[in-house]
């Protein structure tokens, strides 16, 4: 799918992203699964996740991400909510609603984006469709997730990698040529490797850890250079990569595939863990709070998730606001 050169662009026009308060260290886990801290840090990156606490929901999540992007817009005029979630809080209806009415968008379109780690992508997709077709003026795109409660208590391959966290953006109608206009999105999905990483209902997390990875390097490999392709950049002028956090080691395979070195390589997954669909606007909001993302930064996204489900965009890095009040209360802390 490629946005139009003329007519309507979505552009990112605010930023936020919250974090539970519990930090869980690889030591707490060896505790209680037969593993190591070396071997979770050398074969994922991983030091550290965060855990939200029982009575905290998707919802509070999004909710409270939310609230970070719409500060940082200086908007409340938001005409639609996208929730990219694998943790919806009910089976139906979708969490998207209550996260509008929470914020006091009642009446706005809203529903939920099931792509697992991809959905972010897949929101922004929707979203600047919703943009593109004067469907909306302005839509706040929200990941959240809470996949710590995805695995069995006592699965080693999994439960050290996936946490709890969100991260949101709002888009405005703009045009294609100012800085934070997405760029071309390209998606694709491979239902036949379902059973590479999946929840059977009322199941646990079940994963093929090495085939997914070879997997997620290639697609990710593949779909980035496709959309630095569509955006009429080359692989050299990109900035910074900011992929999905499923692994450092997917991460550093990627970069190798596409000589993108360290330092353009955004990674925030030693203390944040696998968030899933909070992944992106996660790192997007640290590494833009760090300086490691600054504005004219050229700026390619990219995921792969269970689906198995993948896509990218690019972006020119606008000069966003910080939220004014920093999210502080007893369940979490924006980052
Ligand atoms: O977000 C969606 C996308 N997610 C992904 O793409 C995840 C992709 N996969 C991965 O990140 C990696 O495959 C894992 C981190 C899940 C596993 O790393 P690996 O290097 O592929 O390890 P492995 O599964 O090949 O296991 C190597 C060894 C095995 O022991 P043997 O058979 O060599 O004796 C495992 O049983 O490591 C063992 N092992 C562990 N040992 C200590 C597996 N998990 C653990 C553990 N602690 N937590």
């Amino acid at each position: 799918m490629t946005s139009p050169q003329t007519g309507p662009a979505a552009v990112i026009c605010g930023l936020g992203a919250v974090l539970p308060h519990r930090a869980v260290p690889n030591e707490e886990l060896c505790a209680e699964l037969d593993t190591t801290d070396e071997w979770i840090r050398t074969r994922t990156g991983i030091r550290e996740r965060r855990i939200a606490d029982a009575g905290v929901s998707t919802e509070d999540l999004a909710v409270a991400a939310a609230t970070q992007a719409l500060e940082s817009s200086g908007t409340n005029d938001v005409h639609a909510v996208v929730l990219a979630t694998t943790t919806p809080d009910h089976l139906m209806p979708a969490t998207a609603p209550s996260v509008a009415a929470r914020l006091g968008l009642t009446g706005v379109a809203a529903f939920d984006v099931a792509a697992v780690c991809t959905g972010f992508v897949y929101a922004l997709a929707a979203a600047a469709g919703l943009i593109t077709t004067q469907t909306a003026r302005t839509v706040l795109v929200v990941g959240a997730d809470r996949m710590s409660q995805l695995p069995a208590a006592d699965d080693r391959t999994t439960r050290p990698l996936f946490a709890d966290g969100a991260g949101a953006v709002v888009l405005r109608s703009g045009t294609a040529t100012e800085p934070g206009a997405l760029g071309p999105m390209v998606l694709g999905s491979d239902g036949a490797h379902r059973d590479l990483l999946i929840v059977p209902h009322g199941g646990h997390m079940k994963m093929q850890g090495p085939n997914l990875f070879r997997h997620a390097v290639d697609r990710m490999s593949a779909v980035t250079r496709q959309a630095v392709q569509l955006a009429g950049w080359r692989l050299a002028d990109v900035d910074r990569i900011v992929p999905h956090q499923a692994n450092a080691r997917i991460t550093a395979a990627v970069g190798r595939h596409l000589t993108i070195d360290a330092d353009r390589r955004v990674q925030n997954i030693e203390y944040v863990g696998n968030t899933g669909a909070a992944s992106i606007p996660l790192a997007l909001a640290q590494a833009s709070a760090g300086g490691t993302l600054r504005p004219g930064h050229r700026v390619c996204l990219t995921a792969f998730g269970a689906g198995l489900t993948w896509g990218a965009t690019t972006v020119t890095w606008p000069d966003l606001k910080p939220a004014a009040h920093p999210h502080h209360d007893t369940a979490m802390e924006r980052t």
